[in-house]
């Protein structure tokens, strides 16, 4: 089966390419390098032995996303290309909307045009806002988003949801990620944070690699254990197989208007403090870091349960804390020790 990767140089999508090519399928990356670069096509090819076919197109723009379909005739789409940072979308709010709504539009439509039946769209956890109550699961109520970006991948999913419902030919999984961390275990793909780093293990890995000074961590005296937030960290490729077992399922389905949503998650949650002590004890290192403020719209306390995907998928995470904190880390010295992926 042939399938469209959209954002496919991306850090989640370059992982999927992979775990697609184990599987047997034929991944086509399409991004437009807006946060990514051409240089990660060498990795996926060192990693799997395979050049894949690549277009650098937006999927803002119709007639040539058009012209890839046509030319491909894709089995399936699985649509990571988005903006995905939390502060920018509250500064620049219909950049956010126009860009990760315009291209789920203009996807669908495609795939209706196209007759492609099968879709996989990259939600995260941020529709749950702050829970009620924990593990959360696919029925937990999704809440009002605190950012824009939130915002899109709520109405994202209502659009796949609607359109799927409309009697449109295309079935579709949406899969509400956790925190996604690690990197390939060969090293040759991961994280490529532009400038400096949001997310908090890209940041843990530039201050242990020099490249800043000091992680600063954002509160401390939240109602946890330890005062810091809490999340559920999975490691990347456990991540990217997910998307394999949700591409299995909507093609085997028999419904014809078949929507669904999935959390992925490890169902555990850490704290960022035993994040830090697992990255200093795995990787044999000591972090510079201080307690700051709390960070304005964070969530407390949020993870998944993750019993639905892992009885209608078969699906389960496998890598530990411990080995995504390692992996960034080599990840890291890799890129530190080569020169700059362009
Ligand atoms: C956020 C989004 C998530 C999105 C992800 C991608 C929400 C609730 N979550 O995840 O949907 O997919 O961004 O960008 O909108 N931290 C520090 N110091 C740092 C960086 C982070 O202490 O330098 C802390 C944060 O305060 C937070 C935790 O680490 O408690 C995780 O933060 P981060 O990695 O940015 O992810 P989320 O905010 O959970």
């Amino acid at each position: 089966m042939k399938i469209l990767v959209t954002g496919g140089a991306g850090f989640i999508g370059s992982h999927t390419v992979v775990e697609l090519h184990d599987a047997g399928y034929q991944p086509v990356v399409l991004d437009n390098f807006y946060n990514s670069k051409p240089g990660v096509m060498d990795g996926l090819e060192k990693i799997t032995g395979k050049k894949f076919p690549l277009y650098q197109t937006d999927c803002n723009d119709f007639d040539g996303l058009d012209a890839v379909f046509a030319k491909e005739q894709f089995d399936g789409v699985i649509h990571f290309a988005a903006y995905k940072a939390v502060g920018e979308s509250v500064e620049q709010p219909l950049m956010y909307y126009q860009n990760n709504l315009g291209t789920l539009l203009n996807l669908l439509e495609l795939c209706r045009k196209h007759r492609v039946r099968n879709f996989v769209f990259s939600s995260s956890c941020t529709v749950y806002g702050e829970p009620d109550s924990l593990p959360v699961t696919e029925s937990t109520p999704r809440k009002p988003a605190t950012s824009p970006y939130g915002n899109t991948k709520s109405i994202c999913e209502d659009i796949i949801r609607d359109f799927v419902l409309s009697k449109a030919p295309v079935r579709a999984i949406s899969l509400r990620y956790f925190n996604p961390i690690g990197a390939h275990p060969s090293a040759e793909i991961g994280e490529l944070p532009l400038g400096v780093p949001g997310n908090l293990v890209p940041y843990i890995t530039q201050v242990a690699a020099g490249i800043r000074g000091k992680l600063s961590v954002f509160g401390n005296d939240y109602d946890t254990p330890d005062g810091t937030c809490i999340r559920d960290f999975i490691h990347v490729t456990d991540l990217a197989k997910a998307h394999v077992k949700a591409l299995e399922k909507i093609n085997k389905t028999d419904e014809a208007s078949y929507y669904d949503v999935f959390n992925v998650g490890t169902g555990q949650g850490h704290s960022v403090l035993e994040v830090i002590t697992t990255f200093e004890q795995v990787n044999h290192l000591r972090l510079n870091y201080s307690f700051e403020p709390r960070r304005p719209g964070d969530v407390i306390k949020i993870y998944a349960q993750s019993d639905k995907i892992n009885s209608e998928l078969n699906w389960k995470a496998e890598k530990t804390l411990a080995e995504s904190l390692s992996d960034a880390w080599r990840w890291q010295q890799k890129l530190m020790s080569e020169a700059p992926i362009s």
